[in-house]
């Protein structure tokens, strides 16, 4: 929300505050003050008729206050009452003369002012009303002279005569009397504010006046009490007692005339509803009359009764008045809350409609705002994927130039194995002089170099598309760093150099990958070589760290060394250092600190320029940092072609060894590289028997039509790859047997491992060491000869007997099925004696000449051979046991005439059958 949101609401909630207050409160139009004179019963009735007609106007704040007959105070509260910030003064005046100044302040002040009963002595009121109290005098004087025919002695009995009533009752009085001559005053008596000097004082004027006959009095009050004093004094029935009020209700005025105490009241109304609402009048400027005078009558004894009871009634009508006020006051009060109630629903409701709009309003804000946002982020975005096209474009790029060299690399990879090949292959010749074989070394080496450069480009780009994968077993990193070291051995000799390792472990076991590990020693022993002058010295030293749990190797040298500047990116790739005569790629040891970060390991150099280099490789112990994808479980580790590209002229194999052994035997050479074909050809055609396939459909076929006893396959081939034949030829019952070898230019472990899986026996990388090839093709053959051996020596009797196997050889689970299928069928069937070999190849499914191929591979003998061993070894075990006859021998074990029995018999074991059985 916004800020003017936010007063919004606040000034809202205020008025709605605000209102519903003032609506509890109720809406005060007007306040009347009213300053009462003193407190008697007649006082009561007028108070009581003010407050029911107050009840009619809510709208009127009413302020009483009531003084005991003392002016004083009635002056006192009319300043309070003016102080209080009334819109209109009511005052009965106690007393005329002291109260005319205030009332006269008051009125000039504008405050309306209205008398009640009683005057001042100034005009300056607003307005008057209440009987005219002069008339009253009258009345009374004329219902004395006319009721009363004889000579009347009046003792009037007066109020206090400051007070306006009693001057004007008494004027009336004496005026009117003069119409009656007969009337006398005897004595006026003025009472005081103390009523109790009355009752003391009384009895003397009435005792002074034993001729009076008439009590006049300007209060019924006064007259009773009158009354009640002449009663004491026996003149009670001799006097005529006439007062002023005529106050309805028990025990008052009408109810003393009532009685008889009073012979007659004149009726001063109290006026206390009219005085209210001519105050209201005033106050709504409303007309009205100054002088408001009530109505007055005599009561006496002919219509007091009837007065009473119709006073009753009124008042009995007044209660039911004030009743209904009450219930009225409480649906009043109902009412009132349910306003307040509905009042703040509304006004919730508004606060709701304006709290909406608000939101609304700053939704919209927001929502320009936000479609700014969304314009500048489309923006940027734009920019941004005007950013990453440009920048794909650049790796794109890079990228292209990278392949390219990557593929020329790759490309160069057959003719190196080539040249390697010749060169393995010529150099161990005694037939060629020193200086030839010099260069030929020379060849060799630097075929090896650019090998090396080759495959270390090839890394690189495997490192960078992380398909470079970690397989590490645990290793011995002593013998195996001295195993790199011998590469280097002959060139310290040779340059004089001080080629040492210093460490005080026999062995430590390290898990690491073979392969990785040697690129990096490999190249960090070429730097040092590379730049240690002859005579320097290169010493690698290991050291244990046990707080870190880790091994660290120095390589350290006392070559050139290197500036800071070059030292600091000498692990950048394609970085040259200063050393310009010595250009390498830059690939060396941005590819060694990779792989040694592969092993959760780190790389370091010290170095400055002319004091040689140290470099510092640490490795952790154990293999917690390696997870389970990169632990090669048997520990073999398949050879990197690395490991065999130093010295192989040294490589001891004689070609002899595996002439003599395996002349006959047939291999199956898949290879589209005529070169290499060529000279593998040269090569095996002198000890075996060699058919050549130049794609992998045409090599697929031939393997499967000749059974050979080997297949040599490159991987990449026109129509099939290496490994798709691999995979056939391993899955097929009839080729299941045949070893496989995998020669590929692809050299990761990777594909390797691929290559193993697919169930080939041996994983060749380009450049191989022919002689390697030659050592892998003999020891595979002699395996399946150690097979076959093992094979002929289960067939005891036991196992006939029940027709099953249980070879550990290394042999693949279908070869094991088909043995025992097929051992099984001949256990079966080799008692009958029809019992032949096309019932096996109806069998196993195989055409006779498979069938043939495959056993002779599987058990290095022909199918009739083994059936004959397998019937002659039951023969023998019976022969043993002697139960039976030679004959019945002959019979069971499936032979169709104990001559032909005697003549297999005496061929095998050099005796006839019942001389064996004398023998035994
Ligand atoms: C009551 C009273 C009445 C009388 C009136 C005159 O206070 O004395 O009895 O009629 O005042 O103001």
């Amino acid at each position: 929300m916004l800020k003017s949101d936010y007063k919004i609401v606040f000034i809202s909630l205020l008025l709605i505050l605000l209102n519903s207050c003032s609506e509890i409160k109720e809406e005060k139009k007007f306040v009347i003050g009213f300053a009462q004179c003193c407190n008697d019963a007649w006082r009561d009735v007028m108070n009581s008729e003010m407050q029911r007609e107050l009840s009619f106007h809510p709208e009127i704040d009413f302020q009483f206050r009531k003084s005991d007959g003392d002016s004083r105070e009635q002056i006192r509260h009319i300043n309070e009452l003016i102080e209080n910030g009334i819109d209109l003064l009511m005052v009965a005046p106690n007393e005329a003369e002291p109260l005319t100044p205030i009332i006269e302040e008051v009125y000039q002040s504008g405050i309306p002012v209205v008398l009640i009963d009683r005057k001042t002595e100034s005009e300056l009121y607003t307005a008057y009303i209440g009987a005219n109290n002069y008339e009253i005098g009258r009345m009374a004087a004329d219902y004395i002279g006319t009721t009363f025919k004889e000579n009347a002695q009046i003792i009037e009995i007066q109020l206090v005569m400051s007070i306006s009533p009693a001057i004007e009752r008494h004027r009336g009085f004496i005026d009117a009397l003069s119409k009656y001559p007969k009337l006398k005053i005897l004595n006026s008596f003025e009472i005081t504010w103390d009523l109790d000097y009355f009752d003391k004082s009384f009895p003397d004027t009435l005792n002074k006046y034993p001729d009076a006959n008439i009590i006049f009095a300007h209060t019924d009050l006064l007259a009773e009490r009158a009354h009640k004093i002449a009663r004491k004094y026996g003149r009670a029935d001799s006097l005529l007692f006439v007062g002023i009020d005529g106050i309805p209700g028990t025990g008052r005025g009408i109810q003393a005339v009532e009685d008889g105490i009073l012979d007659a009241s004149m009726l001063y109304p109290t006026g206390g509803g009219e005085a209210i609402r001519l105050a209201i009048s005033i106050l709504n400027n409303l007309p009205y009359e100054k002088e408001n005078t009530l109505e007055t009558i005599v009561i006496d004894e002919a219509n007091a009764r009837i007065l009473h009871n119709q006073m009753k009634k009124v008042f009995s009508l007044q209660e039911n008045i004030d009743e209904q006020l009450q219930v009225l006051n409480t649906y009043k009060l109902d009412s009132r809350m349910q306003r307040i109630f509905i009042f703040v629903l509304v006004s919730s409701l508004i606060l709701a409609v304006i709290l909406g709009l608000s939101l609304r309003k700053s939704l919209l804000i927001n929502k320009a705002a936000l479609r700014d946002l969304e314009f500048k982020n489309q923006e940027i975005t734009k920019s941004e994927s005007r950013l990453i096209k440009m920048s794909e474009k650049v790796k794109s790029a890079t990228q292209a130039k990278i392949d390219f060299f990557t593929n020329v690399s790759h490309e160069f990879r057959t003719p190196l194995t080539l040249i390697l090949g010749f060169t393995d292959d010529i150099l161990p010749s005694k037939v060629i002089n020193k200086g030839i074989q010099q260069s030929l070394k020379l060849i060799h080496q630097n075929a090896h170099r650019l090998l090396r450069l080759v495959n270390q480009l090839m890394d690189f780009r495997k490192v960078e598309s992380n398909q470079m994968t970690l397989r590490a077993s645990e290793n011995d990193l002593i013998s195996f760093i001295k195993n790199v070291m011998e590469s280097f051995s002959s060139a310290a000799e040779r340059r004089g150099i001080d080629f040492v390792l210093l460490t005080r472990f026999d062995q430590l076991d390290l898990w690491f990958d073979i392969g990785m590990m040697d690129k990096v020693l490999f190249n960090l022993l070429s730097n040092a070589f590379k730049f240690t002058p002859d005579g320097g010295k290169i010493h690698i030293s290991i050291s244990e760290d046990k707080f870190d749990d880790k091994v660290t190797v120095i390589v350290e040298d006392s070559g050139t060394g290197l500036s800071k500047t070059d030292a600091s990116r000498i692990f950048e790739p394609f970085f040259q250092g200063e050393n310009q005569q010595m250009l390498g790629t830059g690939l060396g040891l941005s590819l060694s600190k990779s792989l040694v970060e592969m092993h959760a390991g780190e790389i370091s150099v010290q170095s400055s320029s002319g004091k040689g280099s140290r470099f510092i490789v640490s490795l952790p112990f154990g293999k917690k940092h390696l997870d389970q994808t990169q632990i090669i479980s048997d520990s073999k580790q398949v050879a990197s072609g690395e490991m065999y590209t130093e010295n192989t002229w040294a490589f001891e194999t004689k070609e002899d060894e595996i002439e003599n052994g395996n002349a006959g035997q047939q291999i199956l050479l898949i290879e589209d590289n005529k070169d290499i074909q060529e000279f593998l050809k040269n090569k095996l055609s002198n000890s075996f028997q060699l058919v050549q396939a130049y794609d992998g459909k045409d090599g697929l076929d031939k393997a499967k039509e000749l059974i050979p006893d080997l297949v040599i396959s490159d991987i990449m081939l026109p129509s099939m790859d290496g490994l798709e034949i691999t995979r056939a030829l391993k899955t097929d019952l009839r080729t299941s047997h045949i070893p496989i070898i995998l020669l590929s230019a692809r050299s990761s472990i990777d594909h390797q491992i691929e290559g193993m899986n697919t169930g080939a026996d041996a994983y060749i990388t380009k450049p191989f060491n022919v002689q390697f090839l030659f050592a892998k093709i003999k020891s595979l053959l002699l395996n399946r000869q150690v097979l076959k051996e093992s094979f002929g020596n289960h067939i005891k009797s036991h196992e006939i007997e029940f027709g099953v196997l249980d070879l550990q050889e290394d042999i693949s689970p279908i070869d094991l099925e088909f043995l025992q299928k097929f051992n099984s069928y001949i256990y079966q069937n080799y008692t009958r004696q029809e019992f032949q070999v096309t019932d096996l190849c109806e069998e196993l499914n195989l055409s006779r000449s498979q069938l043939y191929r495959k056993v002779k591979a599987l058990i290095g003998e022909g199918i009739s051979d083994y059936i004959q061993r397998v019937r002659l070894s039951k023969a023998e075990e019976l022969l043993i046991e002697g139960k039976l006859s030679v004959s019945d021998i002959a019979y069971t074990v499936g032979y169709s005439s104990p001559d032909y029995f005697s003549t297999v018999f005496r061929s095998k074991y050099g005796t006839s059958p019942s001389a064996f059985r004398k023998n035994h």
